[in-house]
């Protein structure tokens, strides 16, 4: 397989660059860029034996910039070993950026990514248009090789009105009839989002099928990063949808995730939704993608960054962007729900256990601390309502990052302004917790830089990255009225 300058390139400098950021300056199990920069994950399947996770990538530099594919595997989607990058923007078709995608397996066995080549191109008007369109590369699970009829689907086969501009970010399936599907972001004339579905017999020959979805100016504007797939009853669309407007309850402003539920018409090729949700109320979560794993879950990762928020970051960083944990989604009330997949067991070192702690003001648990820590917490009301239950972590006496709970109105507050960020910014998110009478459940995962917190079994989520010096390791709590509290707390290896 002959390989372009670019690549080669690419494939020398992570090598040497990758030396020179220590493990300890990375977070233990969630994936994190080799160098330079990372954004969406794309890729994401399981392939030869392992989970696959290619990212969008710029090695040379912490921002970004011209768009690679890195790639990652993992047995267990908590040790990831880097494999070299995949695919670097080398052809005509792609010289802008190897935009996101997917993979999936052919019927020989060998690997077929699916991505968004980007290219500037001189339009009619002699004015430079950026053309979005969707490219094939097939490989062994190491080397791939762009197809060379690519691109696989371009513009002209989109229905009028639709964006060749902004068309995007391919998600593909095999169906069990060996058809494959393939669903798309794209950007309809009124300048709103929607989710085109192609299909195709062999993975290279495509064809449009229909309009999946339409946002019609509902939820932000452009959709990016569709992913589509059957959730036990239910039929799931999730997209990351640009300049979200915020509803004050569900979701923020920025750019957001969304979750519809519904149902699959496939004969029309259409979703008839039913309800919407948001997948993390959280500071940084974008672009997630699915896989099925081979026994049966459907697990999730996303970009643990967002876009409205790159500017929070470690001072002289060599490495930006990191993955969520793997996810595994369930329904539950009709909701979209998560929690961390069961392989997170297997890091579980020590364990402290306390049982109805009661307690006013501060608190603090002997063995509770740390940065690579999982914590269940149950709080409630010890006799009367409380009006609030704090916990610090990355803690010491300059700084904390702290999740508050405010049972009076539901209200759960992520809050990393003390985390030693120099920077102003959004440092703050709420969540309105569903139903409860006091009584909260919260399963947090820290892991160096980051925060995942799965709210009452993961009916609802909140995912931030603070970059706090890793010397800094407290954990405590305080309340203010009394609260009883369960803690589970193990450091993880
Ligand atoms: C989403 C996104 C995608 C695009 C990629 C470019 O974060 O904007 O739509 O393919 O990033 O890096």
């Amino acid at each position: 397989m002959e390989m372009s300058q670019e690549l080669l390139k690419a494939r020398e400098y992570e090598e040497q660059a990758e030396k020179k950021i220590s493990a300890k300056e990375r977070p233990g199990f969630h994936l994190s860029v080799r160098t330079g920069w990372m954004n969406d994950p794309n890729g994401f399947s399981f392939y030869d034996g392992a989970y696959h996770l290619f990212y969008q990538y710029q090695p040379y530099e912490t921002n970004w910039g011209p768009m690679h594919w890195g790639h990652a595997v993992s047995k267990d989607f908590l040790h990831w070993e880097y494999l070299p990058a995949a695919l670097a923007p080398d052809a005509a078709y792609d010289k802008d950026g190897c935009f996101s995608g997917s993979a999936a397996v052919l019927p020989d066995g060998r690997q077929l990514l699916l991505y968004t080549g980007v290219s500037k191109e001189a339009g009619a008007d002699g004015k430079e248009k950026e053309i979005q369109r969707q490219c094939a590369a097939v490989g062994n699970g190491t080397d791939y090789e762009k197809y060379e009829k690519n691109p696989v689907i371009d513009g002209n086969m989109l229905p009028v009105g639709a964006s060749k501009i902004d068309f995007r970010d391919p998600k593909i399936w095999r169906e069990e009839d060996d058809r494959y599907f393939c669903v798309a972001g794209n950007r309809a004339e009124d300048g709103s989002g929607q989710i085109l579905l192609f299909e195709s017999g062999n993975g290279f020959d495509w064809n449009f099928k229909s309009v999946l979805c339409e946002n019609k100016g509902r939820f932000g504007s452009m959709w990016e990063c569709p992913d589509f797939f059957k959730l036990e009853d239910k039929w799931v669309l999730i997209t990351s949808p640009q300049d979200m407007l915020t509803d004050g309850r569900e979701y923020p402003n920025g750019n957001g995730t969304l979750a519809l539920v519904g149902a699959f018409d496939k004969a029309s090729g259409k979703f008839l939704e039913e309800t919407n949700q948001t997948l993390d109320f959280g500071i940084d979560f974008y672009a997630p993608q699915t896989t099925l794993t081979p026994d049966g879950r459907r697990v999730m990762i996303g970009w643990m960054q967002n876009w409205d928020t790159c500017g929070i970051r470690k001072e002289n960083t060599k490495w930006f962007g990191q993955m969520t944990l793997a996810r595994e989604l369930f329904m539950k009330n009709g909701r979209v729900c998560q929690r961390p997949v069961k392989e997170l067991e297997i890091l579980r070192g020590e364990k402290t256990e306390y049982r109805n702690v009661v307690f006013e003001g501060e608190k603090r648990l002997d063995g509770v601390k740390g940065r690579r820590v999982e914590l269940e917490l149950c709080i409630r009301p010890e006799k009367e309502m409380y009006h609030k239950f704090m916990i610090h972590f990355a803690e010491n006496e300059s700084f904390h990052t702290s999740l508050g709970f405010f049972p009076m109105d539901s209200r759960l507050e992520f809050d990393r302004s003390f985390s030693g960020t120099r920077r102003a910014g959004l440092h703050k998110k709420d969540c309105r917790v569903f139903e409860n009478e006091g009584e909260l459940r919260l399963h947090i995962i820290l892991d160096h830089y980051s925060a995942e917190v799965f709210i009452n079994d993961g009916e609802q989520v909140m995912t931030a990255a603070f970059y706090t010096e890793l010397a800094v390791d407290g954990i405590s709590f305080a309340a203010d009225g009394e609260v009883c509290m369960d803690v589970v707390h193990y450091q993880l290896g």
